[in-house]
Formats: C-alpha cells, structure tokens, sequence
C-alpha cells in the first residue's frame, strides 16, 4: 500500500472513535478524551439495561407519556438536576419541549460511576452535544439532592 492511502486510511480511524466530530470531545484534554471514550461505551451498556425501554433506542420515548433525551431543552437546562433525578426518580412533572411528562420515571439502583457513564452518554447522542460528566461531578451534586 502506498504511503498516501496509509494516511488516509489512519486519518479515517482516527476521527471515527465515539468522540469524533463533537464539539464537547474536543475541547477536553487527554486524559478526559480517553474518560469521555469509555463513558460513551459504557453509558451505552447503562442506558440499554435500564433506560431504552422507556426513552426507546433512539431516544425519543413516547410522546406524552416518556419524554425525548434527544433533543430534549430540560436535559439542556436542567443538567445540574440530573444525577439526582436518575437516581431517587421524579416526583413533579417535568415540561419538556413544550410537553407535559407524568412523574413517573423509576428510581435507579446504579452507582455513582454508572450515573456518569449514563449522563455522558445521553449528553452525547442522537445530535445531543451538552458536555462531558465525570464521576466527581455526580459525587458533588449528588449532595444537593431535594
Ligand atoms: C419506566 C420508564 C422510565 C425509565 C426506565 C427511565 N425513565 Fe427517564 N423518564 C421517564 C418519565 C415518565 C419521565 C418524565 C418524568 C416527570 O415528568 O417527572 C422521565 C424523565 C427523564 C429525564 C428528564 C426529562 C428529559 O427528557 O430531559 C431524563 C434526563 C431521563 N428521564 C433519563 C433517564 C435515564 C438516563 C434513564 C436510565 C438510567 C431513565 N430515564 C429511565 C420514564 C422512564
């Protein structure tokens, strides 16, 4: 194989890990780049075992009844509250883009560093681009939990 191919052949792996192309991905340094990695691909895990059946594997959920992760203004604007929410569930209901949800997503029995893996995850597909969540930022805001 001549060199050029090789380089376009190495240039091709190297923006297709899980991170490429977001905007979030390439503001952080290293050691978070290789973090965000394993996150994406472990969230993944998380979110299929306890979250798809109910926000669908597009993230869409079901309108009226479950509300969309994809796209969603409340996990825009409500990020702080996530960690807490996942955790205990919901007890009012939540408006998300415009759309009234019943208070009726579940406590999750997961740890803190699934929570982080989850939270990136979400943060991180199906168009989504809001950040990057490590484990010592749930451990805090888990503290603030109403
Ligand atoms: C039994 C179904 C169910 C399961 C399982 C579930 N949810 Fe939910 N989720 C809901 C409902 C219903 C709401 C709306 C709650 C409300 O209005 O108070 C919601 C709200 C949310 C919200 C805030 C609203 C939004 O769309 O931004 C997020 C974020 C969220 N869920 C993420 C998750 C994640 C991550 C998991 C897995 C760890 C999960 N959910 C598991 C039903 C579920």
């Amino acid at each position: 194989m001549n060199k050029f191919f090789q380089l376009i052949l190495i240039s091709m792996f190297w923006s297709c890990g899980p991170g490429s192309g977001n905007s979030t991905y390439n503001a952080l340094s290293t050691t978070d780049k290789a973090k965000f990695d394993k996150y994406m691909i472990l969230g993944k895990d998380v979110y299929n075992t306890n979250c798809k059946n109910c926000h669908q594997p597009n993230g869409l959920g079901l309108r009226g009844i479950i509300p969309p992760l994809s796209g969603s203004d409340h996990l825009q604007n409500f990020q702080k509250d996530l960690p807490c929410l996942l955790l205990y569930g919901s007890k009012d209901s939540i408006m998300v883009n415009g759309v009234l949800y019943p208070p009726q997503m579940p406590e999750h029995k997961i740890s803190n560093l699934e929570l982080a893996e989850v939270i990136t995850f979400i943060n991180n597909s199906w168009g989504n681009e809001l950040g990057f969540v490590g484990v010592k930022d749930v451990d805090a805001l888990l503290n603030n939990c109403k």
